[in-house]
């Protein structure tokens, strides 16, 4: 499996496996709004033989008055889930955002998949989303130590659909 960043000879083939694992198109819509405005940050593909099994994607978001970045949309095709895949894509894009100077990440999703990989709930750091969700489900992981400030998180308007 090769994990890199995302070309535009894969775009189409990314926002279908989105609408696959999604079963829907507001994740598709939300990459494609990101690779297209001013907030986007990163994109990386998991490429099997030529094939993309796994997509995932960040964008600057602000937690009240400090930069933070947004992961979203995340998703591994249903053949090749439960592999790992998904795993190495959150630690490949660790390494990206750490050397583009990135200090911590927030996220809304599963809580047993992201607290395995370090993501910690957001409310004990004081970060608040600003809209209703259950607490376990909204996380933060901090790249850099001490880097979180408590805050509501401002996503971007690419979110707004
Ligand atoms: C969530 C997702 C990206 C995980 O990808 P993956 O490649 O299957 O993840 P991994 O193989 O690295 O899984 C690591 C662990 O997390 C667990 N896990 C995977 N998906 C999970 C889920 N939806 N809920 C809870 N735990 C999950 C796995 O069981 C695995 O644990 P195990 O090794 O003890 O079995 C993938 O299931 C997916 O695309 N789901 C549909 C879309 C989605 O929900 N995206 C995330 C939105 S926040």
């Amino acid at each position: 499996m090769l994990i890199r960043k995302e070309e535009k000879r894969d775009f189409d083939e990314i926002r279908n496996i989105n609408n696959i694992c999604f079963n829907g198109e507001y994740e598709s819509k939300l990459a494609d709004n990101i690779r297209k405005g001013d907030n986007f940050i990163l994109s990386l593909v998991a490429e099997d033989n030529g094939k993309i099994a796994g997509h995932i994607m960040y964008s600057r978001i602000k937690i009240g008055d400090i930069d933070s970045v947004a992961l979203a949309p995340m998703c591994v095709l249903p053949e090749y889930q439960k592999k790992g895949i998904g795993t190495d894509l959150i630690k490949e894009s660790f390494k990206y955002l750490i050397e583009m100077n990135e200090k911590n990440i927030v996220v809304l999703g599963h809580t047993d998949f992201y607290s395995r990989l370090g993501f910690e709930k957001a409310a004990d750091y004081g970060v608040k989303c600003p809209f209703t969700v259950p607490d376990e489900v909204f996380m933060v992981i901090e790249l850099e130590k001490g880097s979180l400030k408590a805050g509501v998180v401002e996503y971007g308007e690419e979110f707004s659909m």
